[in-house]
């Protein structure tokens, strides 16, 4: 009831908020609460802001999953954000398909963004049933090793170019005194980490079938017994303060100069930047690692949840607008250490560690979707609670894990 009362008020007042100049301040909530993610975001509201009429209201909290309970909880009590971040998948499906969004499609149809965007996978979650409802706003990839030049140098060791480097090299790093591979403890990082060892161990091919095909005699296959191995052996490479780390706080160990490596996302990037690290110099930037690194091309989205307020309406359609022009796709990826969702922009500036991301996803051979981009939310949290428990819990065999990811893939959506 109440969902079709806000749909119909909010198309009624479509027209007149095209026409409408008035100012309006828009509550943004996103999680980005790390000091590199902080510059990036500040970006866009000093942006906003400048256009002389709307204000950027920032509501920042911290942790994705926490931000995005948030936003659903809000929304469905009546008190929704003008906008929010998520990431670019199939986490905001339901609310599109509630009817609780601001269709875009209008806007997207105007300024062309099918034909901007690339890679076209990046814009494909925002459409549902043929209508717009989100933007992208930066592609992240999540396999990526960030690690100390100055460590590997010491210890007379090339960077890891595979997962079995990384455990190889292990003993040598710890011996002289420094964390093998730091990881951050909380379910979403460990859950990170598995995916790269996968598409690094397992490979594309492994994946789209495990995941896209639902294919049951890959996702049982020993290949996928070898990527819980090699995740399993990560276990011992980490340090006793591993439990519940923010991601910032592991990368900051690489930066320092206790740990050699973190896998993390290209967001990483940031913190090294704002350190005032250079790329590859001080830090380095392996993709994959594996023989043929694979990137999934994830990110960020926002959406725009419907308001009784044919301002605020306008606002979030200029909003929506701002966040995908040229000029600030350029300065907020550079800042954030995601590329740019056009393909129609200059990217010179960018440092040797994003030249790397940028020629990569410039080949399809080189790119898949992030697991959440192709499992529903629910499937794809009882994944990441079950490699989580992987993780934690030693005594667990290869065996009845994988027996749990076969069921929970099979059952699932
Ligand atoms: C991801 C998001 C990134 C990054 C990261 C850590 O979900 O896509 O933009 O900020 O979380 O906060």
């Amino acid at each position: 009831m109440k969902t079709s009362r806000i749909a119909l008020f909010a198309s009624a007042l479509m027209c007149s908020a095209a026409f409408s100049a008035q100012a309006a301040e828009l509550e943004v909530i996103h999680w980005w609460t790390s000091g590199g993610e902080q510059a990036a975001v500040s970006l866009l509201a000093k942006e906003f802001d400048a256009n002389g009429q709307d204000q950027w209201r920032d509501s920042a909290i911290a942790g994705g999953e926490q931000a995005r309970a948030v936003v659903m909880q809000r929304i469905l009590g009546g008190d929704a954000p003008q906008a929010a971040q998520f990431n670019n998948s199939r986490q905001f499906e339901e609310l599109a398909e509630a009817g609780l969004l601001l269709d875009l499609s209008d806007l997207a149809k105007k300024e062309k963004w099918r034909d901007v965007v690339r890679p076209k996978s990046i814009l494909d979650p925002c459409e549902i049933d043929g209508k717009i409802y989100c933007v992208p706003v930066n592609i992240h990839s999540d396999q990526w090793l960030w690690t100390n030049k100055a460590i590997y140098k010491e210890v007379g060791l090339k960077e890891p170019q595979s997962w079995q480097d990384v455990i190889d090299q292990a003993g040598k790093i710890r011996d002289a005194g420094y964390i093998p591979l730091a990881v951050g403890g909380q379910g979403w990082q460990e859950d990170l980490t598995f995916d790269d060892v996968f598409m690094g161990v397992g490979g594309k091919e492994l994946w789209n079938k495990v995941y896209v095909d639902r294919d049951e005699d890959a996702a049982k296959s020993p290949e996928v017994a070898k990527v819980f191995e090699t995740y399993a052996k990560l276990r011992d490479l980490t340090d006793e303060g591993s439990a519940g780390r923010n991601w910032n706080d592991t990368t900051s160990l690489v930066i320092n100069g206790k740990a050699a490596a973190q896998a993390m996302g290209d967001w990483a990037r940031g913190e090294f930047v704002l350190a005032g690290k250079t790329a590859e110099v001080d830090y380095g930037c392996v993709p994959g690692p594996s023989e043929h690194p694979i990137l999934t091309t994830g990110g960020d989205i926002f959406i725009f949840p419907k308001q009784d307020d044919a301002d605020k309406e306008a606002a979030q359609l200029r909003l929506a607008s701002m966040l995908l022009s040229p000029d600030v796709q350029v300065k907020f990826n550079t800042a954030k250490g995601s590329s740019p969702v056009r393909g129609d922009v200059n990217m010179a500036s960018a440092d040797p560690c994003m030249q790397k991301g940028l020629a990569l996803l410039n080949d399809d051979a080189n790119i898949a979707l992030p697991k959440n981009a192709i499992l529903s939310s629910d499937t794809d949290g009882r994944i990441q609670d079950l490699v989580s428990q992987f993780w934690n819990t030693p005594s667990m065999t290869v065996a009845d894990v994988q027996d749990q990811f076969v069921h929970i893939l099979q059952d699932g959506s």
